[in-house]
């Protein structure tokens, strides 16, 4: 019976279709703006790299703003710029106002002032979720990290979920497992997430983010406690500021690992990566504590591969005129 022949083959592909979606970065383009836009990268580079001559924490709040991004996605939409989107009262609530992100997430005066220049020189072509992947690649570089070739095409949300921000977004509270998972439910493996978790080589955390960890952890470096002690009382001070790399905190280089291995990691989360000197994950920070080539490509590559989570692609989404708000 030769017409059951392709049902049976059917059966015997589909489970192989499910388990191998395709490569969203097929859909994605690094030449995405050539024609509709040729200026569009060399007008975000221009843009992050004054706004960080400025302020230099500036490149770690976009670094971070992409991370945010990519990270929320209700369905399918990941870095779609749905972060950006404000609170309007009584009809829209945003992510903004999400427990990782109130009083801490900073930067978009900066993507403001992108996505006006953009709509001067192409009205309506680049998207605010493309403007925040390259603006998170220009602020590496400008700091001295490594450089990598932008996928692009991605478009804008037109909704945002303060929900899963609160419960996708790793906390800094979180043990190795939680961490492990909170990447691996987004397509990241556990090199991935060393890798990203390299970016606190730069910016800034709050008092409030890492009082446990120099009053109640035990694995902390009792010099390094005791100086953060007096930075971050037990009471009050919540909004006070400490480098998440206190070395060289506006230098992007391989600094955090150097600092786990003297369990001087200021995040509870950050030593979770090295907590003694065995495994698989402790020996991959050790790595790129001493070969920070290592891990420059490594990021790179886990930058891309956050970049590619869930993008809103053809005709899906909008391009925003203004990224705070839904055309
Ligand atoms: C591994 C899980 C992670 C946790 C638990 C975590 C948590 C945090 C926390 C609590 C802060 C300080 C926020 C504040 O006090 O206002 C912070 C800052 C920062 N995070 Fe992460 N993060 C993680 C991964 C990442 C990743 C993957 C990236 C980028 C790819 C990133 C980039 C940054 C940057 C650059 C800053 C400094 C921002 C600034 O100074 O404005 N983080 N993170
Ligand atoms: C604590 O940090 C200092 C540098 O600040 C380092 O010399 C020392 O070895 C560290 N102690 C431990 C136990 O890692
Ligand atoms: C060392 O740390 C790993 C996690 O990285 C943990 O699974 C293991 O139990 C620890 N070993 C010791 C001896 O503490
Ligand atoms: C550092 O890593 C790079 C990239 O993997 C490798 O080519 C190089 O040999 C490593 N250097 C050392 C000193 O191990």
């Amino acid at each position: 019976m030769p017409s059951q022949i392709p049902l049976l083959l059917l059966f015997m592909i589909s489970p192989l279709l499910l388990a191998a979606p395709p490569p969203v970065s097929a859909q994605l383009s690094p030449e995405f703006y050539e024609t509709s836009c040729p200026d569009a990268l060399s007008i975000i580079g221009a843009s992050v790299r004054a706004a960080v001559a400025g302020d230099p924490r500036v490149a770690a709040s976009l670094l971070r703003l992409h991370f945010h991004d990519c990270f929320v996605q209700e369905r399918l939409p990941g870095c779609d710029a749905s972060v950006l989107l404000d609170d309007v009262a009584g009809s829209f609530t945003g992510e903004k106002t999400a427990f990782p992100n109130r009083d801490s997430l900073r930067g978009f005066e900066v993507v403001d002032v992108i996505k006006a220049s953009l709509e001067v020189a192409c009205p309506l072509v680049v998207s605010c979720a493309d403007i925040l992947a390259v603006a998170a690649r220009d602020a590496v570089a400008a700091l001295g990290g490594p450089l990598w070739t932008v996928q692009l095409g991605r478009r804008d949300s037109t909704s945002a979920s303060l929900s899963s921000t609160n419960s996708d977004l790793p906390s800094p509270f979180s043990d190795l497992n939680t961490l492990i998972s909170a990447f691996a439910k987004k397509g990241l493996s556990i090199i991935d997430m060393i890798a990203l978790s390299g970016s606190h080589t730069i910016g800034q955390a709050r008092c409030t983010v890492f009082r446990t960890r120099i009053y109640s952890d035990n694995n902390v470096n009792s010099s390094f406690a005791s100086l953060l002690r007096s930075k971050c009382s037990i009471f009050g001070k919540d909004n006070d500021l400490s480098p998440l790399d206190m070395s060289t905190p506006t230098v992007f280089d391989n600094g955090y690992y150097k600092n786990l291995l003297s369990k001087r990691g200021l995040l509870h989360s950050d030593q979770q990566l090295y907590l003694n000197e065995s495994g698989l994950v402790s020996s991959r920070v050790s790595l790129y504590a001493k070969n920070s080539t290592k891990f420059f490509r490594d990021f790179a590559s886990a930058m891309v591969k956050m970049g590619n989570i869930g993008p809103l692609i053809g005709e899906n989404g909008e391009i925003r005129t203004n990224c705070r708000k839904i055309n």
